[in-house]
């Protein structure tokens, strides 16, 4: 069992740089091309600008990756907009010049959710591990789309989103018709295989889920607990996050 890091920043603009510290840090350590995973939201906007804004400034090893979706909506046709991956793209994969062949991502469109996870699952084995796994946190414990109910020990599958989680989606998009009902998500057990996670946490709303997420017994009703029983997870997030933190 590891103890999280947990590292508090005053305000979103620190954020982006402390968190974008963290990942140049860990890309460098490790020696072949690493697989990381990046989530979309809010949360890591300031990360991607920071990020950005230093390759484009000449800290050109910034773009040594491999990009490991965390998770997709399911059934968006190729080109739109909402999609997981067009949204990673515009904020960092296409500003940093990450190749089609450096992003190992899912396809929303596909017929066969089932063989769709298993692609990507087999993409995981085939690479041996997760390096870095960088995560947000959901207002229910949700991380990626593992819905409260998700097992610690599930794999990457379909999942139908809660009402709670497509009204924050709702967010992103305008309206609730905008947010599909259905996702594909690596899942809690894959998530598990990362030698190092961060979870990035913004804002009060997300502070009795974040004092829950480490201090409530791990259970599948707060998927996010899973981080209690995993090694070398650092947390960084604002004041207003840790604001219920003892
Ligand atoms: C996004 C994802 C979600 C978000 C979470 C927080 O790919 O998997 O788990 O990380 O819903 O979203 P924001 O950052 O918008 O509060």
């Amino acid at each position: 069992m590891g103890t999280p890091t947990l590292i508090e920043v005053e305000d979103a603009e620190q954020f982006g740089a402390v968190v974008a510290d963290y990942f140049s840090e860990s890309i460098q350590q490790v020696s072949n091309k690493p697989t990381v995973v990046l989530p979309t939201g809010f949360t890591p906007l300031p990360f991607y600008k920071e990020v950005v804004e230093r390759y484009q400034n000449g800290e050109s090893y910034l773009n040594k990756f491999k990009y490991l979706a965390l998770d997709e909506y399911l059934g968006l046709p190729e080109g739109d907009h909402r999609l997981f991956a067009s949204w990673l793209s515009r904020e960092i994969l296409s500003p940093l010049s990450i190749l089609n062949e450096d992003r190992i991502i899912f396809d929303s469109a596909t017929s066969d959710t089932e063989g769709e996870c298993a692609r990507i699952e087999k993409a995981i084995e085939e690479k041996g591990r997760i390096d870095l796994a960088i995560i947000g946190l959901g207002s229910n414990g949700h991380i990626g789309f593992n819905e409260p109910g998700s097992h610690q020990d599930s794999k990457t599958r379909k999942i139908k989103l809660t009402l709670e989680t497509r009204e924050a989606n709702s967010e992103y998009w305008g309206s609730l018709e905008d947010v599909p009902t259905h996702a594909m998500t690596l899942g809690i057990g894959t998530l598990k295989k990362a030698k190092k996670t961060l979870l990035m946490v913004l804002g009060k709303h997300k502070a009795r889920i974040l004092k829950d997420t480490l201090s409530k017994p791990v259970c599948v009703d707060i998927p996010s607990t899973y981080l209690q029983n995993q090694e070398h997870v650092t947390i960084i997030g604002d004041r207003d996050a840790f604001s219920e933190m003892e």
